[in-house]
């Protein structure tokens, strides 16, 4: 009976490190994404005020950026990051 719940302890943790790493690689894809992308033509700053305003309001921006010559790759998973941003992309700010 010890032996099992061990073992039932170890198959939810392996299950919580599988899923903690899927996550940050998402993560790390925003964080990318946010940090080449936003810091090209300005300061990171310009973003980082912005941050959970919602996709409207992100598109309206991108299409001004765009209007004053800007070139954004990957739009709409931009979008998604910055709209809801997680812990990766509010720490890129804070440095
Ligand atoms: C290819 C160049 C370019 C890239 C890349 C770029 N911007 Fe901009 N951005 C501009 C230009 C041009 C302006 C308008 C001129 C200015 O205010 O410097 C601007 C202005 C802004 C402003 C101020 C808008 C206002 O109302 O004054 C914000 C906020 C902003 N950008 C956020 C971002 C974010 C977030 C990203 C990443 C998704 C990004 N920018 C990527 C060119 C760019």
């Amino acid at each position: 009976m010890v032996k099992n719940s061990t073992l039932l302890i170890l198959v939810l943790f392996l299950f919580f490190i599988v899923n903690a790493l899927s996550v940050s690689a998402e993560d790390d894809k925003c964080v990318q994404l946010f940090n080449t992308n936003c810091a090209e033509c300005h300061e990171l700053d310009r973003g980082c005020e912005l941050l959970g305003q919602s996709k409207q309001e992100w598109e309206e921006l991108f299409e001004f950026m765009e209007g004053m010559g800007a070139d954004i790759d990957q739009q709409p998973l931009l979008i998604d990051c910055l709209n809801k941003p997680d812990e990766g992309v509010k720490a890129s700010c804070k440095k």
